[in-house]
């Protein structure tokens, strides 16, 4: 990682540029060099095709900043993440999700006085409209939960009149606040309404990972005190998951929130990108194939089976975009499994044991070495899911309960950027040029 310390402008010196050449025509263009805080320059390209008459071509965006942020840095090949600077294990060690909340949408982590008022104020968001009630009735209870999070998210859009001016920084803060305030709740109800039990009503005397865990597995029968270690590992797990720079489900929020879009709309659309096995929803797909794999014995069958090109079979949890080095959030999540398990008395977790010898095994192989391919954030947490009595299918909703405040955060800055504008990108195009109508009759 370059040294932040290195007193470099953030805007292009006019100086620093690329000329990029034609070798046909020796045309030439200068694109000026862009500097940020840290990490990679960028080029400008904005006159591009202005100057050129040519668009860039970067499907899925490897070598593409879509914006200038402010939140969250991640050095991949270091395996450093950093949220508003700060280091993700220090966080994760000695801050709570609610005081990561305030960090990533504020900039600073917030004082005594500012981390009550939030916690008030979240707090007191958490309950959802009567009248919400009804759409969760309208669900199969095996309806799958991701399916419930969209619906209910994108649902409530139509609830909140008083706050649909996103210009206004006093709306988007309540949307703001409704939105990290409710997702446990939805979340907590998606899962009493799979298991036939009545909904358990969020409760303003409890924290926040206390109050979804207790939302989660209360009944109106019995006193129900929340497990202070599971707790604890809930929080911390939060904000291993709150943001992670320009990932799918974040570029999915900004794209749709360009357009002026409602905010709680963008977030169902967030939901429904994080749900894919490619993204959040690899937890549940860890899990799935660690009991697939079933036993030690039958790795070497499914380490070959990653390896193969013609097979679609991928190792769920090991890989990613960015992180060529180990996902330093995969590293605490694991130190957590032990910490959840140890306190459940599982002295032994066979899927465990299944997933430090598949990691072991795969760190190992030549494949994975040469392709830099590591555990990343959801090849341990399923397993601690698991263990906490989470049903497999709730895995990605824990993430997207989480991830909501990046989202937020992410929108937030998208809106208030004042080069902001509606994302629209072009494309290399290959159908057909044109060609005149065909009457039904001249057709062969
Ligand atoms: C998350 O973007 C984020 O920040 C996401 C996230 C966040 O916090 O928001 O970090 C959360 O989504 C984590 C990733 C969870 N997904 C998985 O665990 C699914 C398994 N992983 C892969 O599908 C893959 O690694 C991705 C999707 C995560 C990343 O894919 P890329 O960057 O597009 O890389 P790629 O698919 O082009 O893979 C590069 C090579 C390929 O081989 P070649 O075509 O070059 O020969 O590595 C291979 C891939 O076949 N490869 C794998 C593999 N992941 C990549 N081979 C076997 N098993 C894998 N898991």
């Amino acid at each position: 990682m370059k040294n932040a310390e290195q007193p470099v402008s953030k805007q292009a010196t006019g100086k620093e540029s690329y000329s990029l050449v034609n070798n046909q025509t020796g045309e030439s263009v200068e694109l000026p060099l862009i500097k940020g805080t840290t990490g990679p320059d960028v080029m400008d390209i904005r006159s591009l095709y202005a100057k050129t008459g040519c668009f860039t071509y970067d499907p899925g965006f490897t070598s593409t900043a879509s914006c200038d942020s402010k939140i969250t840095f991640i050095d991949g090949d270091e395996g450093i993440l950093l949220y508003r600077g700060y280091p993700i294990d220090q966080l994760a060690e000695h801050s709570n999700f609610l005081e990561v909340c305030y960090l990533l949408l504020s900039g600073d982590l917030p004082t005594q006085e500012q981390r009550h008022k939030f916690r008030h104020d979240i707090t007191r968001h958490t309950m959802l409209h009567e009248q919400v009630m009804f759409f969760f009735r309208g669900f199969r209870r095996d309806s799958h939960p991701m399916a419930i999070m969209c619906g209910i998210a994108g649902a409530l859009a139509a609830f909140y009149h008083d706050s649909t001016d996103i210009k206004d920084p006093r709306h988007r803060a309540v949307a703001s606040s409704r939105l990290i305030a409710k997702m446990p709740t939805i979340a907590a109800l998606a899962y009493k309404y799979s298991i036939g039990q009545p909904f358990v009503s969020p409760r303003n005397d409890l924290k926040y990972a206390e109050n979804f865990l207790h939302m989660m597995f209360a009944t109106p029968c019995e006193d129900y005190k929340v497990n202070p270690v599971l707790a604890r590992a809930m929080d911390r797990i939060l904000i291993l998951h709150a943001d992670h720079e320009q990932n799918a489900s974040t570029s999915t929020v900004r794209l749709a929130g360009s357009s002026g879009a409602n905010p709680f709309a963008c977030i169902a659309a967030g939901i429904a990108s994080l749900w894919g096995p490619a993204h959040g929803g690899a937890n549940e797909a860890v899990l799935n194939m660690l009991q697939e794999i079933g036993g030690k014995e039958r790795i070497p069958e499914f380490i070959k089976r990653a390896k193969d090109k013609n097979d679609p079979f991928r190792l769920m949890g090991f890989g990613h975009r960015v992180y060529k080095n180990y996902d330093p959030r995969a590293r605490v999540i694991q130190r957590t499994c032990h910490e959840v398990l140890d306190e459940l008395g599982a002295k032994e977790e066979p899927l465990l044991d299944l997933a430090i010898e598949l990691e072991h095994i795969a760190l190992e192989d030549e494949y994975f070495i040469k392709k830099k391919l590591y555990p990343n954030v959801d090849f341990y947490s399923g397993i601690i899911f698991r263990a906490m009595g989470i049903p497999t299918t709730m895995f990605t909703v824990l993430f997207a309960v989480a991830r909501t405040v990046g989202w937020v955060a992410q929108w937030n800055e998208m809106i208030e950027d004042p080069v902001q504008k509606i994302g629209r990108p072009r494309q290399l195009y290959h159908g057909q040029t044109f060609r005149g109508f065909t009457p039904i009759h001249k057709r062969k």
